[in-house]
């Protein structure tokens, strides 16, 4: 068991992840900072302590709204920034359009994590995920694996449900990989996709995993719409913490991450959702995958994306 885990941002995201570290027992203590007065991270971890009792947990929850908080942490999730909710005539903010607001967190977020806990791994969650991932390597150019972004699991675990209730069957027995940027461009990989080891093709039909595939793209939006305020929270904890454990518990498992590429797919310097293994150093291996020609292309068009995010970011930076 690791000493600590921090969490930045306390909101609806955070405030699961620390439930859950606790409950799984996944460090010995949780350091979480949040800047929302009059002091939220402390809120909601004197709450969550004040229910290790009946959980039977003890793991020492610390809130703070300062970074101090993080001091010494081996794995860090970032969760702060400004998530998805309807503008006022009902219509969706892109991803992109939550950059500028949410770059200017992530380089308070990059200054704290440099200054109290420069060796964590760090899995990055705030929106743009891609970009946001993407500025955090900037501040602090980690040795590459150690930073990574979340979402490529999320949106697997979408299309894995998706294809589980078209097809009757239980979500156990579907596999399936979403690849990309974490946006309307993402890449269902249908050609990976196995229900109980057998191609997908076999149990549902051209027209149906078309309809799921868009589902799965838009699903983040659907949820939204339906919240009227904020964005997934649950499921996207959930996948934060499938990554943390593959690392803390040194899986070597395999799953979809927005990881640093250096040549795979031929793409260097961005961070595209691709298979890797995951384990105690991070991101251990990025894997190269077949793929239809199809798949291929709409990998291409999702890589260009982020490209164009991403020089939107250091565009931005400029400015700052
Ligand atoms: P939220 O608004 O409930 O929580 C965000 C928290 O960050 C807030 O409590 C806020 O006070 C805090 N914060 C803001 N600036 C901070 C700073 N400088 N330091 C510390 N904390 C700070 O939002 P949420 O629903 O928890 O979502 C968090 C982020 O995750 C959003 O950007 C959202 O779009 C994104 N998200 C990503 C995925 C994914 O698949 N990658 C899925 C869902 C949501
Ligand atoms: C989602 C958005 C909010 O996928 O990133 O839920």
């Amino acid at each position: 068991m690791i000493e600590k885990i921090g969490v930045i941002g306390g909101g609806m995201i955070g405030g699961v992840l620390c439930q859950e570290i606790a409950r799984r027992r996944l460090a010995r203590s949780v350091g979480l900072v949040d800047i929302m007065p009059p002091d939220l991270a402390k809120g909601k971890c004197l709450d969550i302590a004040e229910g290790s009792p009946v959980m039977r947990f003890d793991v020492r929850m610390e809130g703070s709204k300062t970074y101090e908080v993080l001091e010494g942490a081996q794995l860090v999730i970032n969760t702060a920034g400004v998530p998805r909710k309807p503008k006022p005539d009902g219509t969706l903010p892109t991803r992109e359009e939550l950059l500028e607001t949410n770059l200017k967190i992530t380089n308070a977020v990059g200054a704290g994590i440099k200054e109290y806990c420069p060796d964590a791994i760090v899995i990055s969650i705030a929106n743009p995920l891609d970009a946001i991932v993407y500025r955090l390597n900037q501040i602090l150019a980690p040795p590459r694996g150690r930073l990574m972004g979340m979402a490529g699991v999320l949106d697997s675990a979408r299309y894995r449900y998706f294809v589980a209730e078209a097809a009757g069957v239980s979500v156990e027995n579907v596999e399936a990989l979403v690849l990309g940027g974490h946006g309307d461009t993402m890449v269902p990989i249908r050609s990976a996709c196995r229900i109980a080891g057998l191609p997908v093709t076999q149990f549902l039909d051209e027209e149906t995993l078309q309809k799921l595939e868009e589902r799965t793209r838009k699903a983040g939006g659907e949820v939204v719409k339906l919240l009227g305020s904020g964005s997934a929270f649950v499921s996207p904890a959930w996948s934060a913490l499938e990554m943390a454990e593959a690392i803390l518990f040194d899986k070597k498992k395999i799953v979809a991450v927005s990881a640093l590429l250096d040549g795979e797919y031929g793409v260097s310097g961005l961070f595209i959702g691709v298979p890797a293994i995951l384990g105690r150093n991070g991101v251990e291996k990025v894997l190269e995958i077949p793929l239809t020609d199809d798949e291929r292309k709409g990998l291409d068009v999702s890589i260009e994306a982020v490209r164009k995010t991403c020089a939107e970011v250091d565009a931005m930076i400029q400015k700052m």
